[in-house]
């Protein structure tokens, strides 16, 4: 078994450093302290940001073969970490250790893309002369670094939605400071550990866990020029707000629908829809949180995915048998407990879990449940999806539109004018077919519409939003 070191410094203009070791990071499972690493206040943050703003020029002017040295460098650095990689998020998120070796391969091919990406990034020769008066000219255009950007990174996924911003922005020259969840900070640290190994332009790199008196500065703060959000659309949005004139990208929470029509395979479609709705408590932007189903095949469906809701192994994230583990804090726990209450309260039928025991949240399906309760409307981010019947496929499209998000959905029909009609009348980021709406492969474009964000991740769409193209327009004389 890996160990994990007692404490861990912070990041600050690719030098470790260890001003205190004030934030104690918890093993999600036990409770107990796992290790203390340093919190960043608003004087180091901001070192850290003139820092990448003297770093910008260097970065830019590295070739594209220096840069993809560095993001090489990190694949063979993960390879040989994999498990002591694996360990810690297993540790720090409780993420069950097959799900932890799942984000650790994830996050070698996040690099690995950004690494050729990195000497792929093509402009355009353009003629210009639509009409006389541009008779003789011609533009070239090519994309040039936004200059220093902010990443602020979310508890779930604590290398891999990292590394959705920070290998983009080398692959294309952008420095940046990085501020990883309190709860699960050691990924993105380790990240760092690697990168301090290469030899990156003073200030390319900084990641601060961050108190949040000084968090501000990472959305506020005018000499950044791009910020990259992942968390709960509540606190995405209201960053924007106080973003100024940065772009902002903002990938944020979902209620996620998947379709089960009625020529559906329903052995398959029940073994994805378990494994989308309860992966880590359901802990993912993208978990499966409502499932409508044809009518015809309700009933069949509701008690094979009740039963296979029954088998799944809770307990301790480190042990290979566990599917589901804890949530990350007991009041997320409890406020998922709230939410069921809420539901049964006003109809709802519990089908199977539906209780706690501290942090553990038993894997619970609900059925008729009240349009306007929480566990419908808002973004569970637990082990909890409400079951719901439709005649007419326009009915289900309906039902799946009916949400303030749009991240991704998930339908299940062999019939190919059904997708074509989903895939137009959908409002959302990414529609999945025979596949739930949790599927995500690093390479595609991932983001959403509604509440649910702005702006897509997956490398090389991160890569244009971390670029500005540069237009040359020339004369012949
Ligand atoms: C998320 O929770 O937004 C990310 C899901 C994923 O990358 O699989």
């Amino acid at each position: 078994m890996p160990q994990l070191d007692d404490v861990y410094p912070l990041y600050l203009n690719n030098r470790a450093q260890q001003p205190n070791t004030d934030l104690e990071v918890t093993d999600k499972f036990t409770g107990k302290v796992a290790f203390r690493t340093a919190l960043a206040d608003p004087a180091i943050i901001d070192e850290a940001i003139a820092g990448a703003v003297r770093a910008s020029e260097p970065m830019a002017r590295m070739a594209n073969y220096e840069r993809k040295a560095v993001l090489d460098h990190c694949v063979s650095r993960f390879e040989e970490r994999f498990d002591e990689l694996a360990y810690a998020l297993c540790v720090e998120a409780g993420k069950p250790i097959g799900d932890s070796e799942g984000e650790v391969t994830r996050l070698i091919d996040t690099f690995r893309l950004a690494a050729e990406e990195s000497t792929r990034m093509y402009g355009e020769v353009m003629p210009l002369d639509i009409s006389e008066r541009a008779k003789g000219y011609q533009s070239i255009w090519k994309r040039y670094p936004i200059g220093p950007c902010s990443f602020i990174s979310p508890f779930n996924f604590p290398l891999n939605l990292a590394a959705h911003k920070v290998a983009p922005a080398i692959a294309v020259g952008c420095p940046f400071v990085l501020k990883p969840a309190s709860k699960t900070p050691l990924g993105a640290l380790i990240i760092g550990e690697v990168l301090a190994e290469t030899d990156l332009p003073e200030g390319a790199f900084s990641i601060l866990p961050a108190s949040r008196d000084g968090a501000g500065l990472f959305s506020e703060d005018e000499r950044l020029k791009l910020l990259s959000f992942t968390g709960s659309d509540e606190v995405g949005w209201a960053l924007k707000a106080r973003a100024g004139k940065k772009k902002v990208v903002l990938e944020l929470g979902g209620n996620a629908a998947v379709v089960v029509d009625r020529d559906a395979d329903l052995d398959d479609a029940c073994e994805r829809i378990i494994k989308g709705t309860f992966y880590q408590s359901g802990q993912s932007c993208i978990s499966v949180q409502r499932i409508v189903i044809h009518e015809d095949v309700y009933e069949t469906l509701r008690d094979r995915l009740v039963a296979a809701s029954r088998e799944l192994k809770t307990g301790d994230p480190k042990d290979r048998d566990t599917f589901i583990g804890p949530m990350i804090d007991d009041g997320e726990a409890e406020r998922v407990e709230n939410w069921i209450a809420e539901a049964v309260d006003n109809g709802a039928s519990v089908l199977c879990g539906g209780t706690r025991e501290g942090r553990m949240v038993e894997a619970t399906l609900l059925e008729n449940v009240d349009r306007s309760a929480k566990v419908v409307n808002e973004e569970v981010f637990g082990p909890v999806a409400v079951l719901m019947k439709f005649r007419e496929w326009s009915e289900a499209l309906a039902e799946v539109n009916r949400s303030e998000f749009g991240l991704q959905a998930g339908i299940f029909t062999r019939d190919l004018f059904k997708v074509l009609d989903a895939w137009d009348t959908l409002v959302v980021g990414g529609l999945m077919v025979n596949e739930i709406p949790s599927y995500r492969v690093d390479s595609m474009p991932y983001g959403g519409v509604k509440n649910s964000g702005l702006g897509r991740e997956g490398i090389r769409f991160a890569m244009e939003d971390m670029t500005e193209i540069r237009n040359l327009v020339i004369r012949r004389t």
